[in-house]
C-alpha cells in the first residue's frame, strides 16, 4: 500500500483582495513518488504549493506531514519538515561562487558550519547523485539548467525529503530538461517525493508516477499518469482538442523589412555576445531562432529594439538605417518587442491597466502628459477579454496575478498594437495548453495579416511549429539559416550544440 506523506485537506484559500484561489482543494501525495499537477493559469497551482512550503497561510483547511498535522509560521518551518521548493526564479546570489551560495545557505540551519564541511558534503551528494558542478565558479556565469541544479542541492542538503518544483522546466532548453528528469529520477530512487508543476503534458507523461488536475481552485482529478492519454489530459485541464493545431500556409512573403547587416554587440561585461550576424527578415513571415540560451539571442535581439547598442554593423528597416535610434524611435516605426522575462516587460508594482499601456503611453495622452484612462481601460479590458486574462479586476497590482496570467498582459499588450515588427521572445513561456494555443494562433493570424515576426524560443517544437524560416544561432554566429522544411528537431539539437552542417548526415 502506498503510504501517505503529504495530505492537504479541505484547503481553502482567500487572499485579501477577495480572490479565492482555493476552493477546498483535497491532495494526498504518496511517499517516493513523483506527483505532477497539472492545471490552466490561475487555477491555484502555486497558492497551493506556497501553503505546503509555510509561505502564505490558508484561509481554512489541515495539512498533515507523515500522518502529523502541521502548523507552518514560514517557509523555515517547512524546512525543518523536510519541505524544500524550487522557485522558477532562483534565489541563489549571482555573483558569490556555488560553494558560497550553499555555505550560506547552511549556515541559516548551523552558524558554525564551515565552508570545508559543505563542500564535502556537496561532493558526497554529487556523487550520490552522478553530478558534476563547478563548486568554484560564479553562479550567474553557469547555465540556468546549472543554477537550477544548485537550486535543487541546496534544498537536499537542508535534509529536505519532499521536493517542490514549480514550472522547472519553463526556462530549460530540451537537452537540459532530460538532464533534470534524469536528476530527479535519480533522486526518486533514493527516496525522495517530488512535486512537480508543469504546463507541458508530455513531461507529465515523461516524469509522473500520477498527476493531479487542478481547474478554478479545485481539484478535478488525480490519476496515474500510465492510465491517461495527453488527449485526456488536455481536455481534463482546459478542454481543448489536441487535433486541431494552427494551419501555417507558406506564407506570403513579402518586402524585406530588417537587414541586418554584420551585427557586433557587447553582453555586460563587455564580452563580444554577437559576432557578426547578418539576418534578414521579410513580411508576412515567422522567422525562428533557435539557440541555446546565451549564445547570444538576447544581445541580438535588444540590439534591434534599441536597448543595448550594437558598436560594428548596421541594422536596416526598410530603407532607413536605424543603427543609432532610440528604442521610442523604433518603437514609433512598429517594432514591438515581448522579452523573456516577466520582470523586465512588466512593472509588478503597477496594475493591470497600467501595464497594459506602459509601452505605449504616448497613444493615451490627452493634452500634456495627461493620461486618457477610459482609452487606457479600453485597452486593458480588450486584452483580458481578447486573452481571457484571469483577474478581479482591471486594477488589481499585476503581482496578484498567477504567472500564466501576467505573461497574457505583457503579449497581449504588445500584440494589441498590430506590430510591423514583431520580436517575441518564449510568447508561450508558463501559459497553459488553450493560452499557447491562443498565442499562437495569434501570432500566425499577424503573420498572414503580412507583419513580420521574429519568434525566439528554446521550445523546438514551438519553433517547428510556427516557423516559415529557421535560424540557428551558436557561440554568437548564425549557424545556420533557411526554409523550416529543411530542419527536424534532431538538425537543430545538434546545430544549436555547435555542430556545423557539413558534418550531418541524414
Ligand atoms: N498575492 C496574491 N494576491 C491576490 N490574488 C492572488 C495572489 N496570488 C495569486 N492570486 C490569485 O489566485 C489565483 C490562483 O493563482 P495561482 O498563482 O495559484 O495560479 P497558478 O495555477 O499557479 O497559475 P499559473 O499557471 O498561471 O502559474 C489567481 O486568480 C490569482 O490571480
Ligand atoms: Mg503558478
Amino acid at each position: 500500500m502506498p503510504e501517505p506523506i503529504i495530505e492537504m485537506e479541505n484547503i481553502i484559500k482567500i487572499y485579501p483582495d477577495g480572490v479565492v484561489a482555493l476552493k477546498g482543494v483535497d491532495l494526498t501525495i504518496w511517499k517516493g513518488e513523483i506527483h505532477a499537477i497539472l492545471g490552466e493559469n490561475g487555477a491555484g497551482k502555486t497558492t497551493l504549493m506556497r501553503i505546503l512550503y509555510g509561505e502564505i497561510k490558508p484561509t481554512s483547511g489541515a495539512i498533515k506531514i507523515n500522518g502529523e498535522e502541521v502548523d507552518f509560521h514560514g517557509p523555515w518551518d517547512a524546512i525543518k519538515r523536510g519541505i524544500g521548493m524550487v522557485y522558477q526564479h532562483f534565489t541563489l546570489i549571482p555573483t558569490f561562487t556555488v560553494l558560497e551560495n550553499l555555505h550560506l545557505s547552511l549556515l541559516a540551519l548551523d552558524e558554525s558550519i564551515k565552508a570545508e564541511d559543505v563542500e564535502t558534503l556537496t561532493r558526497r551528494l554529487m556523487d550520490e547523485l552522478g553530478l558534476k558542478i563547478p563548486l568554484y565558479d560564479v553562479v550567474e556565469d553557469l547555465p540556468i539548467g546549472v543554477q537550477q541544479r544548485v537550486e535543487i542541492i541546496k534544498t537536499l542538503l537542508r535534509k529536505a525529503n519532499i521536493l517542490i518544483l514549480d514550472e522547472p522546466t519553463s526556462v530549460l532548453t530540451p537537452i537540459e530538461v532530460e538532464e533534470l528528469f534524469k536528476m530527479l529520477r535519480k533522486l526518486k530512487k533514493l527516496g525522495i517525493t517530488i512535486i512537480f508543476i508543469t504546463h507541458k503534458l508530455r513531461e507529465v507523461k515523461a516524469i509522473s508516477d500520477r498527476v493531479t488536475i487542478m481547474r478554478r481552485g479545485k481539484v478535478v482529478a488525480t490519476l496515474y499518469t500510465s492510465k491517461v492519454s495527453e488527449e485526456e489530459l488536455a481536455r481534463l485541464t482546459v478542454d481543448i482538442d489536441l487535433t486541431s493545431k494552427p494551419k501555417i500556409r507558406g506564407g506570403i512573403r513579402g518586402r524585406r523589412i530588417l537587414s541586418i547587416n554584420d551585427l557586433w554587440v557587447r553582453d555586460e561585461r563587455g564580452l563580444d555576445a554577437v559576432k557578426g550576424v547578418s539576418l534578414e527578415l521579410y513580411e508576412g513571415e515567422i522567422l525562428g531562432l533557435a539557440g541555446v540560451q546565451g549564445n547570444g539571442q538576447k544581445e541580438l535581439i535588444e540590439a534591434i529594439v534599441g536597448i543595448r547598442r550594437a558598436y560594428r554593423g548596421s541594422i536596416k528597416y526598410l530603407d532607413q538605417d536605424i543603427t543609432s535610434l532610440s528604442v521610442g524611435d523604433r518603437y514609433k516605426l512598429g517594432i514591438s518587442y515581448v522579452p523573456d522575462s516577466r520582470n523586465i516587460g512588466l512593472v509588478y508594482e503597477m496594475n493591470l491597466t497600467e501595464n497594459s499601456i506602459l509601452t505605449n503611453l504616448h497613444n493615451y495622452l490627452s493634452g500634456i502628459r495627461v493620461i486618457n484612462w477610459s482609452e487606457a481601460y479600453r485597452t486593458a479590458d480588450k486584452i483580458v477579454r481578447e486573452y481571457n486574462v484571469v483577474a478581479p479586476s482591471l486594477r488589481s497590482p499585476i503581482q496578484y496575478l498567477s504567472g500564466g496570467n501576467q505573461q497574457k498582459v505583457m503579449v497581449g499588450r504588445e500584440a494589441t498594437r498590430e506590430p510591423k515588427v514583431f520580436i517575441v521572445s518564449e510568447p508561450t513561456h508558463g501559459l497553459d495548453v488553450r493560452a499557447t494555443r491562443f498565442i499562437r494562433n495569434m501570432l500566425v493570424k499577424l503573420r498572414d495579416l503580412g507583419k513580420s515576426i521574429l519568434l525566439v524560443s528554446t521550445d523546438l517544437d514551438e519553433i517547428m511549429e510556427l516557423s516559415n524560416r529557421i535560424a540557428v544561432i551558436y557561440g554568437g554566429r548564425i549557424m545556420s539559416v533557411g526554409d523550416k522544411n529543411e530542419y527536424t528537431i534532431k538538425k537543430l539539437g545538434l546545430l544549436m550544440g555547435g555542430i556545423h552542417e557539413q558534418r550531418i548526415t541524414k
